[in-house]
Formats: structure tokens, C-alpha cells, sequence
């Protein structure tokens, strides 16, 4: 199926900010992680049909060191500690990529920080 792209600014943000002063984003902004465990951002996915899906958080990280975050689909764990390393530049944009089962309709995905730092910036997913 054809991907759909979630703009992170859409989604429920706990413990960040809608920002837009680091070029290149897409849509209106992305959202800026609060540098502290637990930040988060959780989007909701439709699924046309259960199966498994290709789901890439796009992100960027302008400091040398990574921003892991767990990744969980419909409150299940399926990344733990997903690398978000350091991209050279708040304006330098890539994509995390992983693989998930989706049900169909509505799932949530929500990329959670691990450590004191918080999570990247994060523009969109796209699933
Ligand atoms: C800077 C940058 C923010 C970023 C933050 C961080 O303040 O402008 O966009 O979120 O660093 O280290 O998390
Ligand atoms: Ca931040």
C-alpha cells in the first residue's frame, strides 16, 4: 500500500515542543524532544489491512552523541533502544527505519526517550 506520511507536529507530543527554526522539515515543524527520559512522541496509523509494515522516523540530531529511543507499536515494544545517532547538523534530516505488524485501522507507534537527553528532533513517520 501507498506510505502515508504522519508529521510528528500532528501527533501527541509528551514532554516536547513544536518548533520550526532548523530548516528542512516537513509540513509545519517538527517537535523538539525535552532533553529527559521519557519524552515522547506517539502517532496514530491506519492500517487498510493487518500485516506487516515498513515504518521510518525521520529525524535529525546535531550533536555527536546518540539519542536512542524505544519504539512501541499498540504498547508493544518492537524497537528497545532504537539508535538516533548524531546526523552533523539540527538541519541535516534522515530516516530510522524498522519493521512492524499493524492491525487493521487505527495503531499507535510512539518513539520514547531512553536517556537524559531526550530524543533527535523528529519531523515525521511515515508508514
Ligand atoms: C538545540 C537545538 C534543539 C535541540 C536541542 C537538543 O537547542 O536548537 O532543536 O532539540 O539542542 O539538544 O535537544
Ligand atoms: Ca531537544
Amino acid at each position: 500500500a501507498a506510505a502515508t506520511v504522519y508529521e510528528a507536529e500532528n501527533a501527541t507530543v509528551s514532554q516536547g515542543a513544536v518548533e520550526s527554526n532548523h530548516r528542512g522539515y516537513t509540513g509545519s515543524g517538527f517537535v523538539n524532544y525535552t532533553n529527559t527520559t521519557g519524552s515522547s512522541v506517539e502517532w496514530t496509523v491506519n492500517a487498510a489491512k493487518a500485516g506487516s509494515a515498513s515504518l521510518a522516523i525521520r529525524f535529525a540530531n546535531g550533536t555527536s552523541a546518540n539519542r536512542p529511543m524505544n519504539i512501541t507499536v499498540n504498547g508493544a515494544t518492537v524497537a528497545a533502544n532504537r539508535a538516533f545517532p548524531g546526523t552533523g547538523a539540527w538541519t541535516t534530516w534522515t530516516t530510522a527505519s524498522l519493521t512492524a505488524e499493524l492491525k487493521a485501522g487505527a495503531n499507535t507507534v510512539k518513539a520514547t526517550a531512553t536517556t537524559a537527553n531526550g530524543g533527535p528532533n523528529v519531523d515525521s513517520l511515515t508508514a
